[in-house]
Formats: structure tokens, C-alpha cells, sequence
């Protein structure tokens, strides 16, 4: 598996808690992932991302975790995940653990040691400050919302948070914190895995002089002083020397609020740093003035540039996105971009177009294959994250009120693309045989099932698109350029090759469009209508119609 080229790769996210229970409890586990691995090796995927299933109290599903070096019993068994790594590996599926070294959960061991006192060894694995009474050390904004800072009254300090509150942020100034966590990377390297997702990690080096930020835009909230912080490459080339490249391990980062500049340090690969990046610019365009809990619109215009910048920036420097539309952090697409009700299927065939048209590493986030639907609670009661409910009291804190802060919840949550994942039309969909974790308001009609059953399915079509990626080189390799970039209603760009020019296009509105294309001989290599009508270099585009085309020089 580590053999394997980066431009070969097509990736699969599994949010195991949704994706498939085996014992009826509710809740997915790992022999529910091995159960579906024929299942994933017949859609073409090679790689399998999943979220975190170490030890947990589970107060950001898994993302806080207890212990670097076991399996949750919710999920299974060290056993189990043996299992799932041998068997995933004949099938030439590799494993991509997802590993949080920004923070542990405030249960791990090294915490409760550090809480005993001021000079307990593991007290500096952790970020402690004083503030004079009722003052904070700083005025940094936690990511789910509040301060930073929380304060433990026996050592009279504060700890640093950047997430959760039973999520204390690792001191990484600390060599004890860096090479114990690269210890837990090889145990879980020498398991034969195919490589890490790696979590936040571009905030891992705080300025030390912890300042306050200035709160001239939200964005301006602390991040400016931990977001690719003073000793991040240096980190990360650590990293990769001491765990990456002993271990022929692939790596995507997860770089939250970064720039260009730094995505090609981090991934170039001269740098030995990343194999690849997730960046999320594309992912804040209907963040009204960069804020993430009101109602926005995506802007094609907006977006387009975004993706654009991207693209050409990533190129030029070497570096190597992770592609996606969505994950178990954001709402699904179809919805936010395009539509989930009459033209659900073309609009999935669509998004799905456009993002196996770009240039870097595909990732399908589960159920987006068979173009699964937001969850659109009604009530917060229905609603799990941790991150969701906070920003509700939030919002009706700041007098918003019930129905607009549950509209907004609709639209951003995280809880949107974490509802079980739809196998059949049995009750819970084939997902459990007991009430799942997270119940689901409505019911569909659509599920693998459904959609191995029919020939133009979205999962059929996801199937023809990988067999289209692997074997296409101008996709693989060729150089991007947008058209038309002020173009409201069509998103269109061109992926350059010395034998072939593609152009990959997309109605993004409910209306017929008609575009001229440039003149030459061209033909379709997919498309997510039967018939397009293409005349003297007239192109009529149906509602939400998406396509490739390819011509040869
Ligand atoms: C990442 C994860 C997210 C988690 C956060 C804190 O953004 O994807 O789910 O809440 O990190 O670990
Ligand atoms: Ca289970």
C-alpha cells in the first residue's frame, strides 16, 4: 500500500460511529467496517480514512482521547482492528488512522497527573498560565465557542483549550509530549497501517508570548497566534522523520484557517513534511463576514476563486491538496451548494464531477456516494455535537431566537452528515438493528441497496468516475485553469495536457444554460445526463447538468 502513488489515490472518510453496527448496540464499530470492505473495494477506493476510535470519553466523539493505545470497546477490539487492517490490505484497501496531537481528553492519564500538582512531571504536557483574579491570561476564543482558558482552583492556573473544555491543548514546546506521541504513532505504524490523517495540526505551536488577538474580524480571535505557529515546519519535519518516513506512511493534514504559502510547505514533498493537505476556504464561503454560526449563501463567483486561487497556488509551490466536498465537520454538500430535493441525483453526480475534475487527492466522505441528505432537525434535542449545542446557547445568548438559532443549526452543523448511513430499506436502513446513536428525522427512500439495484444511480456513477480517475492522466496530472470566472450560474475549468485539453463543467442553477465553448472536436467522458445536447460548439446544459469533456490536440 505505501507503494502507492499519490495521484492514484481515491480516498474513503468512514465515521465509524455511522457507518455499520455488527452487535446492536446502536452504534458502529469496526467489525461493522470490515463487514462492508468488498463493498468499498467495488466502488474503487484504495484508501480508508477513518475518525478516531481510541479510548474516549466521547465528549467530541473521539477526538478526545484517553489513551494514545487503545481500541474504545464501543468500536471492538485491538483484535478487530487487526482484523480490519489484514483484511482491508488484501483487497489493496489501506488504513488511515486519524491521530489528534494537538490535545488529548481531559481523562488521559498525563491530565489527571498534571491536575495533582504544579510540580508533577506531566504538569508541563500541558499549557498552564496565571491571570490576576477575575482576569484571563488571554483573550483567545475556544473553536466551540467561550474562552480558552480554564481555570482549576487547586493550582490556582489556568489550562489552555483551543477545542472542548475536557480537551486540554499538549504543550509541544515540551520533548517529552513530542516523543511520547511519536511513540504512539509507531505502535500503531508497526500494525501495518497505510499511513495518518492528522488532526488540526497546523495549530500545534503557540506563540509562546501568548498575546491577545484584536477581535477585528472573527477571524481575529487567537488563531493569528497558533495557526501555522513559529515552530510548526519544525514539528512536523519531526514528525516525519521520527514516525512518516521510517513507517512509508501517508499523511494528510488537517490545516485549519491556513494560507498557500504554508500548504506548500507542508506538503511539498522536498520539504518531508505532508503527503497532502485539507484547507477549508472552499468550506467558508456562506460564512457571512468569516462567521460560522449565521445563515449564509454560497456565492458561485466566491467560490470559484477560492478554488481557483487554490489550485494554481498549490500547483506552483508543489504542494498537494486533499479534495472534498464535504466530512464529518461540515454540513453535506448537496444542500449547501446545489439541491437535495428534485435534483438530488444530478446535483451529487455534479459536486462529484467537479471535485474529481481538480487536481490533488479525491476523498468521498460515507453516504455521499449514494448522495445522502442533511439531517434538518427540528428541535435541538435531536442534536449530539458538542460544538452544535454550545453554539445554540450562544446564539439565544445573544438574544437570537429559538426558531432562527435552530435554522441556523439546520444549515451549519456538524450533526448534518453524521446520521447513520443508509444500506437498505429495512427500519434504521440496514445500520443497526437497535435505535442508532443519532436518529434520524426523516426517512429516505434511497439506499446502497436502491442504488446497486439501478443502473444511474449516484453510487453507479461514483464507480464509472474513480474507473474514469485511475485511468485518465490529464485529470491525474494536467494544469488547471478556471473560465469565466464571473460567470454566476456555470462553474468551468480547464485541466491542461500535452495530448488532451478537458474542460469540466457544471450548471449550478435549476435552469437550461447554454454556453459557447471553443472550437475543436470534442467528446463527452462522463456526464451526469443521458443525452447532452451539443451542437456547432453550443452547449444547452440541463438543470444542474455536469460534464467532461475531452479534446485531443
Ligand atoms: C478536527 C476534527 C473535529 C474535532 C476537532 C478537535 O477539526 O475533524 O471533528 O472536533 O478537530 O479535535
Ligand atoms: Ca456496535
Amino acid at each position: 500500500m505505501s507503494t502507492i502513488k499519490l495521484q492514484d489515490i481515491i480516498a474513503y472518510q468512514i465515521y465509524p460511529r455511522s457507518f455499520q453496527d455488527s452487535n446492536g448496540d446502536g452504534i458502529g464499530d469496526i467489525p461493522g467496517i470490515t463487514s462492508r470492505l468488498d463493498y468499498l473495494h467495488d466502488l474503487g477506493i484504495n484508501l480508508l480514512w477513518v475518525t478516531p476510535m481510541y479510548l474516549s470519553p466521547g465528549r467530541d466523539n473521539g477526538y478526545d482521547i484517553s489513551d494514545y493505545r487503545k481500541i474504545d470497546p464501543v468500536f471492538g477490539t485491538m483484535k478487530d482492528f487487526e482484523t480490519l487492517v489484514e483484511q482491508a490490505s488484501k483487497l489493496g484497501i489501506g488504513i488511515m488512522m486519524d491521530m489528534v496531537l494537538n490535545h488529548t481528553s481531559s481523562q488521559h492519564q498525563w491530565f489527571q497527573q498534571a491536575l495533582t500538582s504544579r510540580t508533577n512531571p506531566y504538569h508541563n504536557y500541558y499549557i498552564w498560565k496565571t491571570a490576576p483574579k477575575g482576569k484571563l491570561p488571554n483573550n483567545w476564543q475556544s473553536k466551540f465557542g467561550g474562552s480558552v482558558w480554564e481555570y482549576v482552583p487547586k493550582l490556582d492556573e489556568y489550562y489552555l483549550h483551543l477545542y472542548g473544555q475536557e480537551m486540554p491543548d499538549l504543550n509541544w514546546e515540551n520533548p517529552k509530549v513530542r516523543a511520547d506521541l511519536f511513540d504512539a504513532m509507531r505502535f500503531w505504524a508497526k500494525k501495518g497501517i497505510a499511513g495518518f490523517r492528522l488532526d488540526v495540526i497546523n495549530n500545534l505551536s503557540k506563540d509562546q508570548r501568548f498575546p491577545n488577538d484584536t477581535f477585528k474580524s472573527p477571524k481575529d480571535d487567537g488563531r493569528n497566534y497558533y495557526t501555522d505557529g513559529p515552530r510548526i515546519h519544525e514539528f512536523l519535519r519531526a514528525i516525519n522523520h521520527e514516525v512518516l518516513e521510517p513507517y512509508h506512511l501517508i499523511s494528510v493534514g488537517e490545516l485549519s484557517s491556513t494560507t498557500i504559502a504554508n500548504t506548500n510547505l507542508y506538503t511539498n514533498p522536498a520539504r518531508k513534511e505532508l503527503s497532502m493537505g485539507f484547507t477549508f476556504h472552499h468550506m467558508k464561503v456562506d460564512y457571512p463576514n468569516g462567521k460560522k454560526w449565521a445563515l449564509g449563501v454560497n456565492d458561485l463567483p466566491t467560490l470559484k476563486k477560492v478554488i481557483s486561487t487554490w489550485q494554481i497556488g498549490t500547483s506552483k509551490g508543489g504542494g498537494k491538496l486533499a479534495l472534498f466536498w464535504t466530512n464529518h465537520d461540515q454540513p453535506r454538500a448537496l444542500a449547501r451548494f446545489l439541491n437535495d430535493e428534485e435534483y438530488r441525483v444530478q446535483s451529487a453526480k455534479a459536486l462529484a464531477i467537479l471535485e474529481f475534475g481538480l487536481h490533488g487527492v479525491p476523498f468521498i466522505y460515507q453516504g455521499e456516494e449514494i448522495a445522502m441528505k442533511d439531517a434538518y432537525f427540528t428541535s435541538i434535542n435531536r442534536y449530539n455535537d458538542a460544538e452544535s449545542r454550545n453554539a445554540y446557547a450562544i446564539l439565544l445568548d445573544d438574544g437570537i431566537s429559538q426558531a432562527d438559532a435552530l435554522e441556523i443549526l439546520r444549515q451549519k452543523s456538524r450533526d448534518n452528515s453524521r446520521l447513520p448511513m443508509q444500506w437498505d430499506d429495512t427500519p434504521s436502513h440496514g445500520f443497526s438493528s437497535h435505535t442508532p446513536w443519532l436518529r434520524p428525522e426523516h426517512v429516505d427512500t434511497f439506499s446502497v441497496k436502491s442504488d446497486l439495484e439501478n443502473p444511474e444511480s449516484t453510487l453507479n456513477f461514483y464507480r464509472k468516475l474513480i474507473r474514469l480517475r485511475k485511468t485518465n492522466n490529464t485529470l491525474k496530472m494536467g494544469q488547471f485553469e478556471l473560465l469565466s470566472p464571473e460567470d454566476k450560474d456555470v462553474f468551468a475549468y480547464l485541466r491542461l495536457a500535452e495530448t488532451e485539453d478537458l474542460l469540466v463543467i457544471a450548471n449550478f442553477t435549476a435552469q437550461v444554460q447554454k454556453r459557447h465553448l471553443k472550437n475543436g472536436d470534442y467528446h463527452t467522458l462522463i456526464s451526469n445526463y443521458t443525452n447532452t445536447s451539443f451542437t456547432d460548439n453550443l452547449l444547452t446544459m440541463q438543470p444542474y447538468e455536469a460534464l467532461i469533456l475531452s479534446r485531443l490536440k
